[in-house]
């Protein structure tokens, strides 16, 4: 067995797992600078998580569109150098044979699904004598979920499960087989994934490590940095409101009304948590095809000072989506692998400075939230 560790796209062939997966192999063939990457920062290196150069890359999706071909489109969007997907033709077209076809929300028989899955992870694995595979969900966003009493406890969900009923979203199905291999599990979209009780339970059972939910990239990110400024000034914030323009596919997935509503309720979390009252404000996601990976945010933050004196903040924010979320994902796995490595198993609360709705802690404010991650890699050093 080597030290490497597997990288397992839920979505390997969108535009965040391509962006990652051409980024950590440009960086690692000195083609590119780590820009972005925390992990490497030295109150974080203290953390001792693998280099760039020990991930093995593979996945599963739903489409088939070559990863060679992706990464032209994103190159021709300026999302990457142009340089760069032919320089990598090689890897890519290696990472390309390692990935395989995903289930979708209305395919039957979902306990053999998962089975599926958790085989394909184990003979990755296995294939390239890997330490450990972490899984990271980076496929599209899907609809919230319905309360489900198979959701409850593992036991009420694989009574289901054996009766050969239905009741798991692509994204639990996953963090199913992901648990039961004994793989690290990252929730980088808003979709239920590990989140039901019942798989917390199955996490804990076999000491996988996990964390989510939806990667704090733009918009949120910046929101959660402001925000600590008015409540630590005791300024009244009275309306919050922000309008997200967004192409892409995850533009095209958005432009659903019922996908959209995870999304937005994932966003709207950590406002009402940092400023400890309800705030209005409308929040818009909409689809505008010919912004392609491009994202803009507007803000309208109307505000009390003394006496009650009406005030307003507003910022735009223009980032390109994946090129944001592409280093994160990296810092993640390298991250969780490392906790993994400790023997520590179940949702891990001091990665929340990565998510917009963090698992097993109500922190959102970033200042804070990078404090959790330090004194966790300080930990992890310790060990
Ligand atoms: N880019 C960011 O800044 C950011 C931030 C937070 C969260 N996210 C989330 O990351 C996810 C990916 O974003 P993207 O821009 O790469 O989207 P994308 O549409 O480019 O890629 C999604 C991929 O998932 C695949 N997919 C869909 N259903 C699947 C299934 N059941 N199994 C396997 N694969 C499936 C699609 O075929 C596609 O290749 C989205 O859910 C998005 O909300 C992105």
């Amino acid at each position: 067995m080597s030290d490497d560790i597997g990288v397992w796209f839920v979505g390997a062939r969108g535009s965040v797992a391509t962006t990652a997966v051409v980024g950590a192999l440009a960086i690692r063939s000195g083609l590119a600078e780590p820009i972005g990457c925390v992990a490497d920062l030295p109150e974080l290196a203290v953390a001792g998580a693998p280099g760039l150069d020990r991930l093995v890359f593979g996945g599963h999706d739903v489409v088939e569109v070559p990863l060679a071909k992706r990464a032209d489109l994103l190159a021709a969007d300026g999302v990457l150098p142009p340089y760069l997907p032919a320089a990598l033709a090689t890897e890519l077209a290696a990472t390309d044979a390692e990935l395989r076809p995903g289930v979708r929300a209305g395919d039957p028989d979902q306990r053999a699904q998962i089975d599926r899955i958790a085989a394909d992870l184990s003979a990755f694995r296995e294939r390239h004598g890997l330490a450990r595979v972490v899984v990271v969900d980076v496929s599209s966003t899907e609809p919230p979920v319905p309360p489900d009493p198979a959701h409850e406890s593992l036991a009420a969900l694989d009574a289901a499960l054996d009766a050969g009923l239905a009741p798991l979203p692509p994204s639990s199905r996953y963090a199913y087989a992901a648990f039961q291999a004994g793989c690290p599990f990252v929730a980088f979209t808003p979709s239920a994934g590990p989140r039901l009780p019942a798989l917390a339970e199955l996490a804990q059972n076999h000491a996988v490590p996990w964390c989510g939910s939806d990667g704090k990239t733009g918009e949120t990110l910046i929101k959660t940095a402001l925000a600590p400024v008015f409540a630590s000034r005791a300024l009244r914030v009275l309306s919050w409101s922000g309008v997200n323009l967004l192409g892409g596919g995850d533009g095209a997935t958005l432009g659903d009304p019922t996908h959209v509503q995870s999304k937005i309720d994932s966003k709207a979390r950590g406002l009402e948590a940092i400023l400890g009252h309800r705030v209005d404000g409308p929040l818009h996601i909409d689809n505008v095809p010919d912004l392609g990976e491009w994202k803009t945010a507007w803000d309208h933050v109307h505000f009390a000072g003394f006496l009650g004196t009406r005030m307003t903040m507003q910022f735009t924010w223009a980032g390109c989506d994946s090129a944001l979320a592409a280093p994160l994902v990296l810092d993640l796995v390298r991250l969780l692998a490392r906790v993994h490595e400790t023997g520590r198993g179940g949702p891990v609360a001091e990665l929340a400075f990565f998510f917009k709705d963090p698992v097993a802690t109500d922190e959102h404010r970033l200042a804070t939230q990078v404090d959790m991650l330090v004194a966790l890699a300080a930990s992890l050093g310790a060990v």
